[in-house]
């Protein structure tokens, strides 16, 4: 059963620096991977009229269907897929949707995700410990909490949660299961490790537990190598993330594809064969001003890393067919497709 949520309750974060670093054009073809209730959507079709047209990407089926509702207006110039992002390069060849101008990352979770009763994500809300972006997939939060041995537990607390206190708090929880609601979690975490600061103690647990339902970092490196696959020449990876783990990920990848050597430091001569496929558009992470904190706290741990498809060796066509394709291309204003056009040969024929 899809619950409806209302999607003015989100408010999107770092809109204008993202339209920016997007460089939204009429015209332009974009994919949203993470759709949310469409904020960031909405606007890049605004941007991208006429004849823009956008592919929105969403695990969590609320998500797609709170953004069919917003975007009705642009239905004729949107797609929208219920899947996750992992999957990114298969959806856009199944779909015909590449190359692209531009894609967008605004990694985590929505206002409607923390705010709606039942999906387990917040302990603000008592709810059974799901955590799940898409119900059906099998493993739950409450299956992790309550089947791992203690010594993986504590070590996926202090890796996914930066921690400090995990084996204190992977003793307690494992003392007292069964645990199945976000409020006896939170309970019981406040009462192993007590409260200092502002931040509740609980709240590096939940983001561990998050991470390792939904394999986010997994996923995210692996999409991050997809998206610059279905870039068209001078197109824009954007990436917003709200913690360290995610930020680190997009930063060495960003920065990796942009050197033109990855050899070992002290390495005497290249060996690598490294080529760069992107160039860093910001060399400082761009981060929300105070007035947009205080308008949308939520965007106070916000980081928006950009960078621009360039064009590299492999992009030499070697067959005849790559050159009829790139003729094709070319008249629509692509300069690079002939990658992409083996890619979907390949999937087509497997
Ligand atoms: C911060 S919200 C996006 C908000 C959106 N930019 C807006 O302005 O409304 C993140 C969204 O990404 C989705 N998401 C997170 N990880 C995902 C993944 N691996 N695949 C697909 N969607 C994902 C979540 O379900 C959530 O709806």
């Amino acid at each position: 059963m899809i619950k409806r949520w209302s999607a003015s309750s989100h408010t999107p974060v770092l809109l204008s620096e993202a339209l920016r670093a997007l460089a939204v054009q009429p015209g332009g073809r974009y994919i949203d991977c993470t759709l949310g209730s469409a904020g960031h959507a909405t606007a890049i079709l605004d941007h991208g009229s006429p004849g823009g047209q956008l592919l929105g990407i969403d695990a969590d089926p609320n998500a797609i269907e709170t953004a069919r509702e917003r975007l009705q207006h642009y239905k004729d110039s949107t797609l929208l897929v219920n899947d996750n992002f992992v999957n990114l390069q298969s959806i856009c060849i199944k779909s015909d949707f590449f190359p692209v101008h531009g894609i967008l990352f605004d990694l985590g979770l929505s206002s409607m995700q923390l705010n709606g009763n039942g999906r387990g994500f917040s302990f603000q809300h008592d709810a059974p410990l799901d955590m799940r972006f898409n119900p059906n997939q099998k493993i739950t939060a409450a299956d992790i909490v309550n089947t791992t041995s203690e010594a993986r537990l504590a070590h996926l607390i202090k890796t996914y949660g930066e921690e400090g206190h995990s084996r204190r708090i992977a003793q307690h929880i494992v003392k007292e299961r069964p645990i199945e609601t976000t409020r006896q979690l939170a309970q019981l975490i406040e009462k192993a490790v007590g409260r200092r600061g502002r931040l509740h103690p609980a709240t590096k647990t939940f983001q561990a537990l998050r991470i390792a339902v939904n394999h986010e970092l997994e996923h995210l490196e692996a999409a991050l190598r997809q998206a610059v696959d279905l870039l068209g020449y001078e197109g824009r990876l954007v990436v917003i993330t709200y913690h360290s783990l995610e930020d680190r990920i997009v930063k060495q990848f960003m920065q990796r594809e942009a050197r033109s050597c990855i050899c070992p430091p002290g390495t005497p001569t290249c060996i690598c064969g490294h080529t760069p496929r992107l160039r860093l558009i910001n060399k400082k992470v761009i981060t929300p001003t105070t007035t947009e904190i205080q308008l949308n706290p939520r965007s106070r741990s916000a980081k928006l890393r950009a960078a621009e498809r360039i064009i590299i060796q492999d992009d030499c066509y070697a067959t005849p067919e790559d050159h009829a394709f790139i003729t094709i291309a070319k008249s629509r204003g692509w300069r690079r497709p002939a990658l992409l056009q083996k890619i979907r040969m390949a999937f087509l024929a497997a």
